[in-house]
């Protein structure tokens, strides 16, 4: 059989169409995930291997995407680190974040059992789901995590306390990017070890940091997480978003492809990215409200550097928000698999 497109872009062989999936795409915009949703809450989904297999598959067969992403969340991390953890419909909330506690490092004990269950799901995707579909594992990155455990709250944009947090705390800080990293690297581990062909480690929130500051507290997790994932063959993808000029210094250290936001145009982001990473992305999701024509026209400006570049793969600039158009989404991956790529 042949190797999925995805895959072959991964390894560097030459493809007539960048392959193409979508950042969150396993939700939100699929009419058949929010039927699901009206019968079970987000948690429930996640740890039912037979419902999370099917909404992690939903995309390939709703959007005809080229690879599937493990139906879970980043925030399953600091859960299996001992902290209270509830999805509710304004987000993601933690009991007692950890900014407001005395000593932030008592009272975190790392259970890796407490993932076993995503396992279960990873199997049981692996055995339904349709050939040539590729299985993309996850985890968030120690800065996205952490800013979560500080703040408590999904929804405060900037992370406030936690931010602050950081600055005054250099050395627990430190500590705790290093309870995370060696947690997320069991885990991504044990994901490769059930069946995941390809890993994305997510930063949405690299941004929040000065370039700098990220460097120095957080890059080092990121070089561990990449050499982990290489050591079992698995290419390694990094999305660290709004890192802007920063991307100019990451390295093969860092990540196998980079996944570029929204806010950096790719021929750009080509320019400053060490030549031997690839890209990934990065049309702003937010482009599926505007009118088919508009769509075409930003679309049809992707052409040429698809003609040129084949170390990219097809994707968003950062993930679908609720209420795009599904008939958009679809639209979409349609249009990356009938366009001549002129390759
Ligand atoms: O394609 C997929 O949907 C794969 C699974 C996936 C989810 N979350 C499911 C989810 C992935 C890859 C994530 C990553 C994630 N989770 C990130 C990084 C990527 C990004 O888009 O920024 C972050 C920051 C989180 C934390 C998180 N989880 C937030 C802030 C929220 C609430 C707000 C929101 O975006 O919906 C969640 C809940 C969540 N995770 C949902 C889904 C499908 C929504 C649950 C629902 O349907 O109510």
């Amino acid at each position: 059989m042949a190797e999925p497109i995805l895959l072959q872009t991964l390894r560097g062989k030459p493809t007539l169409r960048p392959p193409v999936w979508f950042m969150r795409q396993a939700g939100r915009v699929l009419p058949n995930y929010l039927k699901l949703k009206e019968n079970y809450t987000f948690w429930q989904m996640m740890q039912q291997p037979k419902v999370a297999a099917e909404v992690t598959l939903m995309p390939v067969y709703d959007l005809g995407v080229d690879a599937a992403i493990l139906f879970s969340d980043i925030l399953v991390i600091p859960y299996a680190m001992g902290m209270g953890l509830d999805f509710t419909d304004d987000g993601p909330v933690f009991d007692k974040p950890l900014a407001q506690r005395s000593n932030p490092l008592v009272g975190l004990n790392p259970d890796p059992s407490k993932l076993n269950y995503i396992y279960d799901v990873v199997d049981e995707i692996i055995k339904t789901r349709p050939a040539n579909t590729p299985l993309i594992g996850f985890c968030g990155a120690p800065l996205t995590v952490l800013l979560f455990m500080l703040q408590g709250l999904g929804r405060k944009g900037d992370f406030p306390d936690a931010v602050k947090f950081i600055y005054q705390n250099p050395e627990t800080t430190q500590k705790l990017v290093d309870a995370i990293t060696k947690l997320s690297v069991v885990y991504a581990k044990e994901q490769i070890r059930h069946g995941v062909e390809v890993f994305q480690l997510f930063d949405t929130h690299a941004g929040l940091l000065p370039f700098d500051l990220y460097k120095k507290l957080f890059l080092p997790a990121t070089v561990k997480m990449a050499a982990a994932v290489r050591k079992e063959n698995i290419p390694f993808i990094f999305f660290p978003k709004g890192l802007g000029t920063g991307i100019a210094e990451i390295t093969p250290d860092h990540a196998d492809f980079l996944s570029i936001d929204w806010q950096t145009s790719l021929p750009t982001a080509r320019k400053l990215v060490h030549p031997e990473i690839g890209l990934q992305g990065n049309i702003d999701p937010r482009l599926l409200f505007a009118p088919r024509e508009e769509m075409e026209k930003t679309l049809e400006s992707y052409i040429e550097f698809g003609s040129k570049n084949q170390n990219w793969i097809f994707n968003l600039g950062h993930g679908f928000i609720p209420g795009l158009p599904y008939e958009n989404a679809r639209f979409l991956a349609d249009w990356v698999k009938n366009t001549d790529w002129k390759r």
